[in-house]
């Protein structure tokens, strides 16, 4: 009897002993990550996927882990999207980061990321899907920044730069602000939500506008470039105030204007680089930063916790669980601050 528990004991110190070493010798670990984005040239995206980029190395620093990011972008097309994603799936990869395409197709992602027991963790960003697609399946999160507080701080921005420059503003002294709009892309939440409320807030305010035109420049700065140059063909200096949905039109708008030496308010959100550089300038009159950097930071904690600990990041602030809001800010041009 004695030798039997001798020897287990033996065993178990030997085995002990092995996974020690054993432990110790493992390679370095690495975490594979697919990201994949509606579209390449987006400058906030970029912003978003840089700000991963750092935060994975700080990762590695600081664990010995490495997050390898492989970035693809689906030129708009959700089946490229979709293969992409089961590329990644099929290269064993841990887990997913997906800017939709189409919001409408979170469901066929998380679920192409559930390969018979294996539930991949999929982030999603900056494109939000439905609550019902999220909450499908455990570890499947958002991370983006909340669409109506960027148009509330845009109107507000509107509504006193118009206290204290309004005989600059309102061009005509008609006490109204003729304006036109420049939206992103058709059924994206932050152009549906951003153009409401923007107006809203500003009329809630009791500033009077009057919309003169307003379309789709897709978050791009040559397609609002091009939109607005036909405006002012229309109206000329009849425009007042450019409210825009994101910093990318706005620069588009303020490339007419100051190509055809003429003058208006232009409003923007995102914080581009490009767009702090107008705002320091004294071209855009204000913007807000939806914080890009703490959004790719966000993607990365939530990702490596949720695969390394089986649970979503405590390092962020959650809400739900499963969405990561970032904290925004608005920002305004150094000459009327
Ligand atoms: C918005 C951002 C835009 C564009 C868009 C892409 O949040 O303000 O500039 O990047 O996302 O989905």
């Amino acid at each position: 009897m004695k030798k039997i528990q001798i020897c287990m004991l033996i065993a178990i110190i030997v085995a002990s002993v092995w996974v020690y070493v054993s432990r110790e010798e493992e390679p370095p670990k690495s975490i594979q990550v697919g990201v994949s984005l509606y579209m390449e040239n987006d400058t906030f995206l970029e912003g978003i996927v840089e700000a991963m980029e750092a935060e994975a190395l700080l990762y590695e620093e600081t664990t010995g882990i490495s997050v390898d990011l492989n970035v693809s972008v689906a030129n708009g097309s959700q089946r490229e999207q979709n293969e992409q994603v089961k590329r990644y799936i099929n290269l064993g990869y841990d887990a997913i980061c997906v800017n939709l395409v189409d919001r409408t197709s979170a469901a066929t992602i998380v679920d192409m990321a559930e390969v018979g027991e294996r539930q991949i963790p999929v982030v999603f960003f900056n494109r939000e899907p439905v609550e019902e697609d999220i909450l499908r399946r455990e570890n499947v999160y958002y991370v983006g920044s909340e669409a109506k507080e960027s148009a509330i701080f845009q109107g507000n921005s509107v509504v006193d730069a118009y206290a204290k420059y309004g005989d600059i503003m309102d061009k005509n002294g008609d006490g109204i602000l003729q304006y036109v709009m420049l939206e992103g892309e058709l059924g994206h939440q932050d152009a549906i939500i951003r153009s409401d409320y923007s107006v809203q807030t500003i009329e809630d305010m009791g500033v009077t506008l009057k919309k003169l035109e307003t379309g789709t420049a897709d978050w791009n700065r040559q397609n609002a470039y091009a939109m607005m140059g036909k405006w002012l063909d229309i109206h000329g200096d009849a425009i007042e105030l450019v409210l825009c949905n994101n910093d990318d039109m706005a620069l588009g708008a303020l490339d007419v204007l100051t190509e055809r030496e003429m003058t208006a308010a232009v409003f923007g959100i995102d914080a581009t680089d490009a767009g702090l550089e107008a705002l320091d300038a004294g071209l855009l009159w204000a913007t807000v930063d939806c914080n890009a950097e703490d959004q790719g930071c966000a993607i990365i904690q939530v990702l490596t916790s949720s695969i390394l600990e089986g649970t979503a990041a405590t390092t962020v602030s959650y809400l739900d669980g499963r969405y990561v809001r970032s904290e925004i800010f608005e920002l305004k041009s150094e000459f009327w601050q």
